[in-house]
C-alpha cells in the first residue's frame, strides 16, 4: 500500500502533486533546495483546495498529512513513492536520481515528472532502476486526470503495474507508453502545433489571439472528448476513417506544415509576448489560472456524462 510520498522539488508541478496527493489522503513530505518554499506551497494548496474539494467530493483539507523538510534524506527515508519535480535538465536529474536511489527504500517507486527526457538516461546512475519510471502529468496536476507513464529500458513490469494502480487510485487515467521516446506523446503533439503557430506569427498571417481562437472555437472543443483519430473517423461520414483517408489522404502530400521550428528571433519573441499580453487584458496569471480551474472543474463534471458513452 502506497501511503507516504516524497515530493522532490516544490515548484509549479511539485505543488500540484502535493494538492492531488493530499486530496487522496496520502502523507506528503516535501523537499526543495529552496528552504523558504514551505509557505508558498501551503498557500498554493489552500488556493487550489476549493476546486479539488468539489472535483473529488472531499470534505476538509488535512494539513497534518503535509510536512516540509530541508534535508533530502529525511524526505526519502520512509517514503513508499517518490515523485521528483526538479527542473527539466539531464545533468541535474541524473545526479538527483543517483541521490534518490541511494537514500530511498529499495522497494520504493521512483517517478519523475519530466516532460520529455529519456528515463534510461536520467536513471543511468540510479540504484535499482527496475523500480524507476517517468510519470508526466499536465498542469494543473490537481485538476487534470492524464499522466503519461514511460518505462526506461530496465523498468520492471511489476513497477509499471504498481504505478498504474497507484495513479488510478488518485483519480488519474494513466497512459502507458510501450517504450521510451523523447517528448513522449502529448508534448510531441503540442510541439508540432506550437511550431506551426510560431511560423504563422513569424510570417504575419495571424495574431496569437487568432491562432488561439482557431483552436478554442473548433478542434479544442472536440478534443476534450475525442482526440485526433476518433475526430477524423467522424469526419469521414458513415464510412468513417476509411473514407476520411481516401478524401483527405492526398492533402498530406501538400506542404502545409513546416517541420522545422522557426528561429526564435527577438522580433518573433516580442510578437508572441506582446500578443499574449494583449489577450490577457491586464489579468494576472493567477487570475486566469483561477478561471481555468473553475472551467476545468465544470468541464470534467459535464464530460463524465458523455465520455462513458464513448469510452466504455
Ligand atoms: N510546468 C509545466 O507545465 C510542467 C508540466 C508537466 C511536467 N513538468 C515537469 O515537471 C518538472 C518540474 O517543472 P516545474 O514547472 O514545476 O519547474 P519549477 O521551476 O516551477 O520548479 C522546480 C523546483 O525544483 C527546485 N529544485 C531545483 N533543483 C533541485 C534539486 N536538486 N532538488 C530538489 N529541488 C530542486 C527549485 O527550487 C524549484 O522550486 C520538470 O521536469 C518539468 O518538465 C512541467
Amino acid at each position: 500500500m502506497i501511503n507516504k510520498i516524497a515530493v522532490i522539488g516544490a515548484g509549479v508541478i511539485g505543488s500540484g502533486w502535493v494538492v492531488r496527493f493530499l486530496a487522496h489522503n496520502k502523507k506528503v513530505i516535501v523537499y526543495d533546495t529552496d528552504p523558504k518554499l514551505k509557505k508558498k506551497v501551503i498557500l498554493e494548496v489552500k488556493r487550489a483546495w476549493p476546486f479539488v474539494k468539489k472535483l473529488f467530493n472531499k470534505n476538509k483539507l488535512n494539513l497534518k498529512n503535509f510536512s516540509y523538510v530541508t534535508d533530502i534524506k529525511n524526505a526519502l527515508k520512509n517514503a513508499d513513492f517518490i515523485q521528483e519535480c526538479a527542473p527539466e535538465n539531464y545533468k541535474l536529474k541524473t545526479k538527483l536520481m543517483e541521490v534518490i536511489g541511494k537514500y530511498s527504500k529499495s522497494n520504493a517507486i521512483i517517478s519523475s515528472s519530466s516532460s520529455g527526457l529519456l528515463p534510461s538516461k536520467i536513471y543511468s546512475k540510479c540504484k535499482n532502476p527496475s523500480r524507476a519510471i517517468i510519470a508526466h502529468p499536465f498542469n494543473p496536476v490537481y485538476m487534470l486526470p492524464g499522466v503519461e507513464i514511460v518505462p526506461g529500458k530496465k523498468t520492471s513490469n511489476k513497477t509499471l503495474n504498481k504505478a498504474k494502480k497507484f495513479y488510478e487510485s488518485i483519480s488519474m487515467n494513466p497512459i502507458m507508453l510501450k517504450k521510451e521516446l523523447p517528448g513522449f506523446l502529448s508534448d510531441r503533439l503540442q510541439e508540432a502545433l506550437w511550431r506551426e503557430a510560431l511560423h504563422i506569427v513569424n510570417e504575419g498571417y495571424a495574431s496569437t489571439k487568432d491562432l488561439d481562437r482557431a483552436i478554442e472555437d473548433g478542434p479544442g472543443m472536440r478534443w476534450s472528448l475525442m482526440g485526433t483519430f476518433l475526430t477524423f473517423h467522424l469526419a469521414g461520414g458513415n464510412a468513417g476513417m476509411k473514407h476520411m483517408l481516401k478524401q483527405f489522404g492526398p492533402a498530406l502530400k501538400l506542404p502545409w506544415t513546416k517541420l522545422k521550428a522557426p528561429k526564435l528571433s527577438k522580433e518573433l519573441s516580442n510578437r508572441v509576448i506582446s500578443g499574449t499580453k494583449k489577450q490577457a487584458k491586464g489579468k494576472s496569471v493567477a487570475t486566469i489560472a483561477k478561471i481555468r480551474d473553475e472551467y476545468l472543474l465544470n468541464l470534467q463534471k459535464m464530460r463524465k456524462k458523455y465520455e462513458v458513452k464513448i469510452r466504455k
